[in-house]
């Protein structure tokens, strides 16, 4: 997904910009996701709670769309699955819900976290702490990853909630949940993740991974941004609804059904399903020779977390000499991170680099590359060089 030209596969690409390497950011829309939605903003625009043929065809998308995106993690029942607006609005529903239901129903109010999640996980914790609960953030190892151990020593009796996100968006790594979930389920601990980043290259099985609530997000897996959804495995204490109105989603989170970003996701889902490790496979040796190209130009170049337990399509890198911002300013023909896209014009250090050790210093020397379903050898060779050339040049100005 380069610069100077168009590749047949993503008709979304546009000639002369540069290389997109911040898949964990956000995802282009597959051109055959947006053929699936297409009918749902123009002929098929009823609305699902209608009861005329525009909202039964509505609400039928709707509900193919809850199969699909069930079948795609592993749920037993399409009616496991919740729509919601973004992977911020799952987390927030998840966390929240379970927290007051446990807590109303004289479970407790112990909830336990990583360091290493995502602000929309950590500002709900932080909310949560604010409405009375107890929250523990577990420190995570070097390799950015939990020690099923360190959990286990944070266990009480009143501990009613735990959420490990599956795959990390700064660093990529993958949390041990089959290990998590060992410890929490036959205590009646309800168990989240969010695999926002995972299922477009790792396969995600709800049952595998022991889960009892997962966040899925659209704009990660080649979908459009604004949809999402929630698993809630069956048998689940009911979460504590955070919209109320119409009663849709069976009165979990009321709003009228976005139905062609719903339909979108549904279709995403079913590419991921049978199209996830194919990429991987394909993105894997793409990752492996950006690192070894910039490795062999930039001695002292590091890795931040495991490269085994990880996305295939992250690289978190700690740069000699140059800070990201240099580096981002000085080559405009490669579009990354400095850190989590989501963090942007927070000056602090990323929380999730400072929980893996590194200082503000090196933090402020790492940079994030996202390889995904568009790139390709050319983007990759091109890109190293980029940025080769700007490291090497000290960034430019102001080294
Ligand atoms: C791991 C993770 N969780 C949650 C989110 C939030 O998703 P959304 O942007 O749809 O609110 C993101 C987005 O960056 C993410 O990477």
């Amino acid at each position: 997904m380069g610069a100077g030209r168009t590749t047949h596969s993503c008709r979304c690409v546009v000639s002369s910009r540069p290389i997109y390497l911040d898949y964990q950011a956000t995802t282009p829309v597959d051109p055959r996701v947006v053929d699936a939605m297409l009918p749902y903003l123009t002929t098929e625009f009823g609305n699902p709670s209608s009861s005329h043929s525009y909202g039964r065809a509505a609400a039928t998308a709707v509900d193919e769309a809850r199969a699909q995106v069930a079948a795609l993690i592993g749920a037993r029942e399409p009616d496991e699955i919740v729509f919601t607006s973004s992977g911020t609005e799952s987390n927030h529903l998840a966390l929240t819900g379970a927290a007051l239901a446990m807590r109303a129903a004289g479970h407790g109010e112990h909830v336990i976290t990583t360091a290493i999640e995502h602000p929309a996980t950590c500002a709900t914790c932080d909310q949560l702490a604010r409405a009375g609960f107890r929250v523990t953030v577990l420190p995570v190892g070097a390799d950015g990853r939990l020690d099923p151990a360190t959990l286990s020593d944070a266990l009480q009796p009143g501990t009613v909630l735990v959420s490990v996100m599956h795959a990390n968006n700064e660093i990529g790594t993958l949390q041990p949940l089959a290990e998590v979930a060992a410890l929490t389920r036959h205590r009646g601990i309800v168990l989240h993740a969010d695999a926002a980043q995972s299922p477009a290259t790792v396969a995600v099985d709800v049952d595998e991974l022991g889960v009892d609530m997962l966040t899925v997000v659209g704009h990660k897996m080649y979908a459009p941004k604004g949809v999402a959804a929630l698993y809630i495995r069956r048998g689940t204490p009911p979460l504590v609804p955070q919209l109320r109105g119409g009663g849709q989603e069976r009165g979990l989170r009321a709003a009228t059904e976005n139905v062609p970003g719903i339909v979108a996701l549904g279709a995403a889902a079913t590419i991921a399903r049978a199209e996830q490790a194919s990429d991987a496979a394909r993105i894997l040796p793409l990752r492996d020779q950006l690192l070894e190209e910039l490795q062999a130009a930039l001695p002292g170049l590091c890795v931040n977390g495991s490269l085994r337990n990880r996305l295939p399509g992250n690289l978190s890198l700690t740069i000699p000499h140059v800070s990201a911002a240099q580096l981002m300013a000085a080559t405009p023909g490669v579009a990354f991170s400095a850190g989590a896209a989501c963090h942007t014009g927070d000056t602090a250090p990323s929380p999730v680099l400072t929980a893996i050790g590194l200082t503000a210093e090196q933090a402020a020397r790492t940079i994030r590359l996202g390889i995904g379903r568009y790139t390709t050898d050319t983007d990759i060779s091109t890109a190293a060089g980029r940025l080769v050339a700007a490291a090497l040049n000290g960034a430019g100005a102001g080294r």
